[in-house]
């Protein structure tokens, strides 16, 4: 059976993560909720770091630990105070942002419930 990142690889590429994340983070930055969270309003790090996170994840490409090492999600989310508000609207926008992007109905069947997982796991606040 095909692995979720030979569907990604197929379907979206390097260039659609880049248009995904670049979609999620126009929303990011006027968003009640998650703007203000970013501490340094630095959206072209915050982009690139994600954008190079998803395609090493996906993709293997070797940009992301080459400029910031292992990931580490859960400890670099520690300073943040991610509760289910927080994670739902993460999962929000970029759930927009890969209907804006129209992605295909088999990468999204991947990608969904991976960002849905990754943001459960990334929530260290009860409420
Ligand atoms: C659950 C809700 C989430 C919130 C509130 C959140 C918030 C943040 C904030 C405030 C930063 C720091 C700004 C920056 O370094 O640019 C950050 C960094 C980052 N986030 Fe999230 N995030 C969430 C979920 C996710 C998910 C689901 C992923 C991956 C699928 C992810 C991947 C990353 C990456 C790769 C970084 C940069 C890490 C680094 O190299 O320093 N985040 N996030």
């Amino acid at each position: 059976m095909e692995s979720m990142e030979e569907i990604v690889a197929r379907e979206v590429g390097a260039d659609g993560l880049a248009a995904m994340v670049a979609a999620f983070y126009r929303q990011v930055r006027t968003d009640d909720v998650l703007g203000p969270m970013y501490p340094d309003q630095d959206w072209e790090g915050s982009e690139k770091r994600l954008r190079e996170f998803l395609q090493f994840r996906f993709l293997g490409m070797e940009a992301y630990t080459e400029n910031r090492g292992h990931p580490r999600l859960r400890m670099r989310h520690f300073p943040f105070v991610i509760g289910e508000r927080e994670s739902a609207r993460w999962v929000q926008l970029m759930e927009t942002a890969m209907d804006e992007c129209t992605v295909s109905p088999e990468a999204r069947a991947v990608m969904s419930p991976f960002f849905a997982q990754v943001a459960e796991f990334l929530r260290n606040h009860p409420r």
